[in-house]
């Protein structure tokens, strides 16, 4: 549903005060002023980040206020981490990681997942973030695709990295955090290493092209694959951070999102920092009381969020909001989904405030479509592209279509945070690019008169589950694993909460009968395999899963069945 109220804003005097003209005058190189290191080309995304505060009246400021489900409470001042990221660096490179490995990190959101992220930049290599529900299949695709050299993890966590080692043959150490006395071959533990590190450590300088962070991310075909980031991608973060989420110097800034997942990374970790704002972060699960009482308890000033956790909070009910002080909120953002035009109106009742949705994906890096403070917000639209990002609707062939016309999403080419490869695949990277310049990003949208944007949906098959993009084929894959399955068909159904959950379809084999139990024992073997979120809430038995000639499973047609649409011309389909 369209909803055709406009919601007209108050001037702003700080930020982007005027979206339409800064974007008419806008030039990326004005941006490099603001970074101390790139007159030379030598950048360490980590200095600007990290180190620069650390040595200014920003020091003693708090850079990360910590607080787990458990109550537990950390503070870190900007010095602090230079400290233990100076430190950590040193404990990298005593165990011999150099600039261009892959290192990842499989914890929970504790101190030690910053730390190591501002480390592993400050020695050159490539930080791999990894969501903390991930089983151990996906844990070992994603190691394995770029050939990690290392990972850091907590001995909890490392249970799962032990089921796959073995498949590992590049990974020679584990950093065990908060590990006991009993190591194995190739584990060190992060305490006593930190213990012996100096606190002296010299930034390793890189070129801006140089790689900064890999994340996997799903498409419809194959495997994750490995979307990479340069340190060149600080121009963007550090200005969307400013403009899009309104950053400035006094805020206390919370980004919900885990750094497995990008925003996590870009605006839960160094988007905030370049622009030396102090950042809440909360490592546990989503709870209405518990989410409420962090906004009160460290007065969180701006807050980025997702459409499923506002939505979840509509339902706890507006008593559950009027329990807690919320005043000092006075900006908040979701990104990730779809945000309904009754969440915003919700909003707007409840926080007093209007949320302000954003759209942009793992591959851009940072932010590119955006309702901003100073621009009237079309509730359901994702507003208007930032300055510098020039965003088009077009046919297949690449011919720009008119407002009011659904077509392709598509990005000139060439902003700086655009990633810079898919890791080792040179023919996924060309895949975005089919249509000449331009960025096919794998959404359907059109452009108002106004020049606003609206999100339509997918153009491929992909799921959107909570905000999580997950691949039906990783979790076919993971479904055919399971001894009772033939084969397996999964799509995305639509959910009033979760946006979309995960549907499959699956063929038994020969033996095997439908049931409630074995309906479980299939979930749970995804989630342990797979991931705890991308494990089919809605199984279906059937006889035979719809494909075409070839052996494409048609999930178009296992959708329109499920939705009760047309299911079109098998015929043609099968020659697909
Ligand atoms: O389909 C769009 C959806 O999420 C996809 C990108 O997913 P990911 O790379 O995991 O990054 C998510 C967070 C940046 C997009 O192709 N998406 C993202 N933001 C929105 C959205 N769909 C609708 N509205 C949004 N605001």
């Amino acid at each position: 549903m369209e909803y055709k109220e406009i919601i007209y804003k108050t001037p702003v005097k700080e930020g982007l005060i005027n979206h339409d003209k800064t974007y008419r005058d806008f030039e990326w190189k004005a941006v490099l002023d603001h970074f101390e290191c790139f007159s030379n080309n030598e950048v360490n995304i980590a200095h600007e980040a990290i180190d620069k505060h650390a040595t200014t009246n920003g020091k003693n400021k708090n850079a990360l206020i910590w607080e787990d489900e458990n109550g537990r409470q950390k503070e870190y001042t900007f010095q602090s981490i230079k400290r233990q990221s100076d430190k950590f660096a040193n404990v990298l490179k005593n165990i011999g990681i150099e600039k261009g490995d892959r290192v990842f990190l499989f914890l929970p959101r504790i101190p030690e997942l910053y730390i190591g992220i501002i480390a592993l930049a400050k020695v050159g290599a490539i930080a791999g973030p990894l969501f903390s529900a991930f089983g151990p299949e996906a844990v070992k695709d994603r190691l394995l695709d770029c050939k990690a050299k290392a990972i850091i993890t907590t001995p909890d966590l490392n249970q799962r990295v032990c089921e796959i080692k073995e498949q590992l043959p590049t990974l020679k150490h584990t950093i065990l955090v908060d590990s006991g006395n009993t190591l194995e071959e190739g584990e060190v533990s992060y305490a006593s290493e930190m213990n012996k590190a100096s606190e002296s450590y010299k930034m390793r300088w890189v070129d801006p092209e140089d790689y900064l962070y890999i994340l996997y991310t799903s498409g419809t075909t194959g495997k994750p694959k490995g979307v990479t980031h340069a340190h060149n991608d600080m121009i963007s973060q550090y200005l969307t951070t400013k403009w899009v989420l309104d950053l400035r110097e006094d805020d206390v800034y919370w980004c919900t999102a885990d750094p497995g997942w990008v925003t996590g990374t870009v605006y839960g970790i160094w988007g905030p920092w370049l622009n030396g704002v102090s950042q809440v972060v909360y490592d546990g699960r989503f709870d209405t009381e518990k989410w409420y009482s962090i906004i009160e308890k460290q007065k969180v000033t701006v807050w980025y969020t997702a459409p499923t956790a506002l939505r979840m909070l509509m339902k706890a009910g507006v008593k559950a909001a009027r329990n807690y002080d919320l005043s000092s909120l006075r900006y908040i953002c979701s990104v990730g989904e779809p945000l309904n035009p009754e969440v915003i109106k919700w909003g707007i009742e409840v926080y007093g405030l209007t949320i302000h949705d954003n759209w942009w994906q793992t591959e851009t890096g940072s932010i590119m479509i955006a309702n901003y403070p100073s621009l009237p917000v079309k509730p359901g639209s994702m507003g208007k592209p930032f300055p510098g990002i020039c965003a088009k609707i077009i046919d297949a062939k690449g011919k720009e279509l008119p407002p009011g016309q659904h077509g392709l999403l598509a990005l000139k080419r060439g902003w700086p945070s655009m990633m810079r490869e898919i890791w080792g695949n040179r023919d996924k990277f060309d895949e975005y690019f089919r249509v000449s310049d331009w960025f096919a990003t794998g959404d359907t949208a059109y452009v108002d008169d106004d020049g606003y944007f609206w999100f339509v949906g997918r153009a491929d098959d992909v799921i959107n589950t909570a905000g999580h993009r997950v691949g039906p084929f990783e979790v076919e894959s993971a479904l055919v694993e399971h001894d009772a399955i033939a084969e397996a068909g999964v799509i995305g159904k639509p959910d009033t909460e979760r946006g979309e959950i995960i549907k499959a379809f699956v063929v038994l084999g020969q033996g095997h009968q439908p049931s409630d139990s074995l309906r479980d024992d299939i979930k749970g073997f995804v989630k342990n395999r797979l991931a705890a979120h991308a494990y089919p809430r809605e199984i279906e038995f059937i006889e035979s899963v719809p494909k075409t000639r070839s052996g494409k499973i048609m999930r178009r047609v296992l959708k329109a069945r499920e939705l009760g649409l047309p299911t079109g011309d098998l015929s043609t389909l099968e020659e697909e």
